[in-house]
């Protein structure tokens, strides 16, 4: 039976008494509503730790004004459904009171690699991620934590906050999971209306012939992004908000695919913003 735990003091005391009986701890944060993606997340973990935590709290601190912190969905008994069905031990479930108690003023703050990509359009928004994953990390006290690469620049920025602050804790990324058609999966699909659905299909499109030029030998970032920015531009719903090839550790801009690179883009179909990446495996 899969256990909901709803309290930062419950969680720390269960993870205390998991770790001094020589349990391995996985852990797999989420905002909820959770798709194949998420779960896929969860079996890995399953697969590499003991006790396998999940979280689902939508975190408001990670939300710029104006964004759609209000309207996130939720359906907390589809979600632990699911979680327990792929076999999660601990569903950690917190009040947002428990986790910004009053007055709450400190955060984490991971500069160079979060500056550029998303962090341009949003800011603020990798210091919420930061912060509350580094509550997370005190609270759930796991040895291995997964997150997706489908958030690549958070994948990213997570690494370097637990190399900078020495959090004894393996993060493993994990590839993004898509539907048939190649949508990436994301709670935020929810919000497309079947027009937009059909019309989100430009960002797999446009990144399918990415790798294709790249396999092909294409190696000069700003081909690749002209034939990118074509494909996604052509369809009508769609508006780029950015979409660039940048260095996979430092994830500064590049003009040529020399070293390992990642193209990313963010683009609003409609009112809903849709990212993806595509990882070129260097050297070819
Ligand atoms: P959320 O968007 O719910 O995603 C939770 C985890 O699932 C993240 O690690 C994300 O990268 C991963 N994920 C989402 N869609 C995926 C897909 N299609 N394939 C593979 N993995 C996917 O990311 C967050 O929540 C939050 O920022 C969080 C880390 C929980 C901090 O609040």
């Amino acid at each position: 039976m899969m256990k909901i735990i709803k309290t930062v003091k419950e969680m720390q005391g269960f993870s205390k008494r998991c770790r001094s009986d020589g349990k391995i701890i996985a852990f797999v944060p989420t905002m909820g509503f959770l798709h194949q993606g998420h779960l896929r997340l969860m079996e890995e973990g399953r697969r590499v730790g003991d006790v396998l935590v999940i979280s689902i709290f939508i975190n408001p601190t990670q939300f710029g004004e104006g964004e759609d912190f209000e309207r996130y969905p939720k359906d907390f008994s589809r979600d632990t459904d699911l979680a327990q069905k792929v076999g999660v031990d601990v569903a950690f479930f917190p009040s947002s009171s428990d986790i910004y108690p009053k007055e709450y003023q400190t955060y984490v703050n991971v500069e160079q690699v979060t500056r550029n990509l998303c962090g341009l359009s949003r800011p603020g928004h990798f210091r919420g991620v930061t912060t509350v994953v580094a509550k997370l990390f005190n609270i759930v006290m796991p040895h291995i934590a997964l997150f997706g690469q489908k958030d690549f620049q958070q994948l990213i920025t997570i690494k370097r906050m637990v190399r900078d602050l020495s959090f004894d804790i393996k993060i493993m990324g994990i590839p993004t999971v898509r539907e048939e058609d190649g949508l990436a999966m994301s709670s935020r699909n929810t919000y497309l209306k079947p027009q937009e659905r059909e019309a989100a299909l430009c960002l797999y499109r446009s990144i399918c012939k990415a790798e294709h030029l790249f396999k092909s030998g294409e190696n000069n970032a700003d081909n690749i992004l002209k034939e990118v920015t074509r494909i996604v531009k052509a369809e009508n719903l769609a508006k780029i908000e950015y979409i660039k090839i940048c260095d996979v550790n430092t994830l500064q801009d590049i003009e040529r695919i020399d070293t390992e690179a990642v193209l990313a883009m963010a683009v609003m179909i409609g009112e809903t913003r849709l990212i993806d990446n595509l990882v070129f495996e260097y050297p070819r």
